[in-house]
């Protein structure tokens, strides 16, 4: 608790700082606006995080398509990842535990006995710098940046990342992450945990949008969604399977038994291809609104927003479980205690990079 007491005391005072417009201060927790036309984009360097995205419907009604809180300060003791980047290592960590280069090192925990999105204090609860912010004209966009110091959460080495979100063509949403080790060989892959809901947040579930995913293989989670299997299988026959356009909802109440409930898809696809390639594609009859994702990444994790539950969000609205899902292209879960994984090691000289696209249209 004293590591969280500090933090929010750390908040207050960046959050007075900004109020008095104190100058000198470096990390100040700020909202910024991207505009181009009706369409806009929230961004706090709280996490490099996504606070709302808005855009018309076929019949031109705006709506904020990610779920979210209204303030900065309702972010600080957020553990459903509303819409940060994640890392130094996005989802699970085994045992909060790996080995690299001879030398075993040992993660902060807070996932039961493993390691998820970086540890207690990963990337989606620190302050990242504004380093560049153009709110408005043809290409609004804003750069942030962190550095992540040596040790931190258990990690080697120390680690400088960007993310830039970026207006580019119209209703399109770039987001461009990079990371450089600074001395040692670290893990690296981060990944953006926005829930969508095309209907708009609060507006319900999910389960009647269509789902198309280009992936024809998903790697095989246990019980505590770790690869322990280092298994990848294709998802013909599965309830995982979204080759076609599929509702979300269609059999979700097949897919996954944890302790004997069936909970919603919190699964781990192999991307088809290499590149920047079609990742998905998500659609909302009722609205219109649809929504491409491009990303270069090897793999994704659909999650359904599966434990939410009577969540105070944004405008007064409440989120239940299925109230939005996350597209979170990423490494391969867990590579670091898996060598038949692609490697996520990023050594010094060498430029990790991760793209994405969301286009939307209506
Ligand atoms: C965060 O949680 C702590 C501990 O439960 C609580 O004292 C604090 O008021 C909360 N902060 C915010 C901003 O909600
Ligand atoms: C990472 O992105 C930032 C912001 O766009 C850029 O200034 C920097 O040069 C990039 N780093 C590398 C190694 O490409």
């Amino acid at each position: 608790m004293a590591r969280a007491e500090l933090f929010v005391a750390l908040l207050c005072l960046c959050l007075a700082g900004l109020a008095t417009g104190a100058a000198g201060t470096r990390k100040m927790v700020g909202v910024y606006e991207l505009r181009r036309g009706d369409f806009s984009v929230k961004i706090t360097n709280l996490g490099a995080r996504v606070m709302s995205v808005v855009l018309p419907d076929s019949k031109g009604n705006l709506a904020d398509v990610v779920l979210g809180k209204d303030t900065i300060a309702e972010y600080v003791n957020d553990t459903l990842y509303f819409g940060p980047v994640t890392g130094r290592v996005a989802q699970r960590v085994s045992r909060g535990r790996f080995v690299l280069d001879g030398k075993v090192y040992h993660l902060y925990k807070n996932d039961g006995m493993n390691t998820i999105h970086g540890g207690g204090r990963g990337f989606s609860k620190s302050i990242w710098t504004v380093k560049e912010y153009v709110g408005s004209g043809d290409s609004p966009y804003i750069t942030l940046y962190y550095h992540s110091f040596d040790g931190e959460q258990g990690f080697p080495g120390a680690v400088d990342a960007y993310v830039t979100y970026q207006l580019s063509s119209p209703y399109t949403l770039g987001v461009h992450m990079n990371a450089t080790a600074l001395d040692t060989a670290t893990p690296v892959s981060f990944l953006l945990h926005s829930y969508w809901n095309l209907g708009g947040h609060g507006s319900g579930d999910v389960l009647g949008h269509t789902l198309q995913l280009f992936a024809s293989r998903h790697t095989v989670l246990d019980d505590e969604l770790l690869p322990s299997s280092g298994r990848v299988e294709p998802v013909a026959g599965t309830p995982l399977d979204f080759r076609t356009p599929t509702a979300i909802g269609a059999r979700i109440h097949k897919v996954k038994v944890m302790g004997g409930r069936v909970v919603g898809y919190d699964a781990n696809y192999i991307i088809d291809g290499e590149g920047m390639r079609p990742v998905a594609i998500a659609r909302d009859g009722a609205s219109g609104r649809k929504l491409e994702l491009w990303a270069n990444q090897p793999t994704m994790q659909l999650y359904t927003g599966n434990f939410l539950e009577h969540v105070a969000g944004k405008d007064g609205k409440v989120y239940n479980q299925y109230g939005g899902f996350c597209l979170e292209t990423m490494g391969y879960v867990d590579a670091v205690n898996h060598p038949e994984f692609p490697s996520q090691t990023l050594r010094p000289g060498q430029v990790y990079r991760h793209d994405m696209v969301f286009k939307f249209s209506f």
